[in-house]
C-alpha cells in the first residue's frame, strides 16, 4: 500500500482497502506508543496547522502525533495570518508549500482544502470543513473496530443533524467498509441527495446499506452503534438553535433510543457535546429554551455504554497514521 504525497480530504477518494490500511496502522502506531517503543522516523520533516475554526482533540492530535513522529510544527490561526483577508489560499498554498512537508487545513467550503491540495504540492490533510471531518473516521472505525472486533455487518445508527459533516462522512464510511448505515433523523435533515445516491453506488459494492428513516424505533431496533453530534455547528449561525431544537429533540439519543438497540450497543459522538450545563453554550441553550441537554442525554453519554472518550483517544493514534502513510 503506497499513500505517499497523496492528500487526505475526503474518504470517498480512498478505496476500502486504503481505508482499512489506515485503521491497521493506526493500531500498530498506538500499540508502539502504548509499549513506550519511539517512532520518530519523520524527524527533520515540518508541518503547518491552519484553523479558520476551534478545535481541541484535532489540533492537539496533529501536534502530539508530529511531536512523536520527530516533526516541528507551525499553527497558524486566521487572526495571526493573512489567509483569507490579504491572501488567497491559492498564493497561500503555494508559499507553505515550499517551506513544509505537509499541510493541515480546517475551515469552512471543502473546494479550499480541495484548492490547497491542488497547489501547495505538498500532501494536505483534512482537518475538518463544513462537507467532510475525514480524519475523524479513521479514529471512529479504529474505536468501534477496538469494540466489536470487526466492522462490516454492523447496524450503524446516526442521530440528528445528517446533512453535515459528520453524517456525510459518516454514510460515505459505512458505505466504504460494509457496515449498515441509517440516518436516524427529521427529513430536513436527511444527508444531500447526490451525496446517498453516491453511497448507495459504493454500498452496492461492498455489501453495506444505506438507509434514510426517521422513525427512532425502526431506525434503532438492534442497532450496534447509536452516533449523534451537535446539532448547530461551527460556522452556523446561533439562530439556529431555535428551529434546530425544534426540529431534532424526538432524535435526541437517550435512554429510550437505546432500548430498541442491541444489548451490547454502544455510544459514539465526535465531540464536544452537550450533554450538562456545564458549558457557556450549555447555559445560553437552557436559558433561552429550558433544555438541560441536548444531542444526548448525560445519562447516555456517562453511561457504561458510551465509548467517546476512546474515540477522542483515537483521534491521535489515527491522525499520526495518515500524517506518516502520507509523508514516509
Ligand atoms: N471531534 C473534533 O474534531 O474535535 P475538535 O473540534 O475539538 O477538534
Ligand atoms: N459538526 C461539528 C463537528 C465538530 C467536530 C462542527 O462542524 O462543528
Amino acid at each position: 500500500m503506497n499513500l505517499k504525497g497523496k492528500s487526505f480530504l475526503k474518504l470517498l477518494d480512498f478505496t476500502p482497502e486504503e481505508i482499512l490500511y489506515l485503521v491497521d496502522l493506526a493500531a500498530e502506531l498506538k500499540a508502539k506508543k502504548k509499549s513506550g517503543i519511539v517512532h520518530d522516523e519523520l524527524r527533520g520533516k515540518n508541518i503547518a496547522l491552519i484553523f479558520e475554526k476551534t478545535s481541541t482533540r484535532t489540533r492537539c492530535s496533529f501536534e502530539v502525533a508530529a511531536h512523536d513522529l520527530g516533526m516541528q510544527v507551525t499553527y497558524l490561526d486566521p487572526s495571526a495570518s493573512q489567509i483569507g483577508k490579504k491572501e488567497s489560499i491559492k498564493d497561500t498554498a503555494r508559499v507553505l508549500g515550499r517551506m513544509y512537508d505537509g499541510i493541515e487545513y480546517r475551515g469552512y467550503g471543502q473546494e479550499i482544502v480541495e484548492q490547497l491540495a491542488e497547489y501547495s504540492g505538498v500532501p494536505v490533510w483534512n482537518g475538518l470543513t463544513n462537507e467532510f471531518h475525514p480524519t475523524q473516521m479513521i479514529a471512529d472505525m479504529l474505536t468501534i473496530r477496538e469494540h466489536f472486533g470487526k466492522l462490516k455487518g454492523l447496524k450503524f445508527v446516526y442521530m440528528g443533524d445528517a446533512r453535515y459533516n459528520m453524517g456525510n462522512s459518516l454514510m460515505v464510511t459505512c458505505a466504504k467498509l460494509g457496515l449498515h448505515f441509517v440516518a436516524c433523523t427529521n427529513p430536513k435533515y436527511y444527508p444531500d441527495p447526490a451525496l446517498v445516491e453516491k453511497a448507495k453506488e459504493v454500498a452496492k459494492e461492498t455489501g453495506a446499506t444505506i438507509t434514510l428513516c426517521d422513525s427512532v424505533e425502526e431506525a434503532c431496533k438492534d442497532a450496534d452503534i447509536i452516533y449523534t453530534d451537535v446539532w448547530v455547528s461551527m460556522g452556523e449561525p446561533d439562530e439556529a438553535w431555535k428551529e434546530r431544537i425544534a426540529d431534532l429533540l424526538p432524535y435526541q439519543v437517550n435512554a429510550k433510543a437505546f432500548s430498541y438497540a442491541k444489548p451490547e450497543a454502544r455510544f459514539m459522538h465526535c465531540l464536544p457535546a452537550f450533554h450538562d450545563l456545564e458549558t457557556t453554550v450549555g447555559r445560553e441553550i437552557h436559558e433561552k429554551f429550558g433544555l438541560t441537554e441536548m444531542e444526548v442525554t448525560d445519562e447516555v453519554f456517562e453511561g457504561e455504554r458510551s465509548i467517546v472518550f476512546d474515540e477522542a483517544e483515537n483521534r491521535m493514534h489515527s491522525i499520526k497514521a495518515i500524517m506518516y502513510a502520507t509523508l514516509k
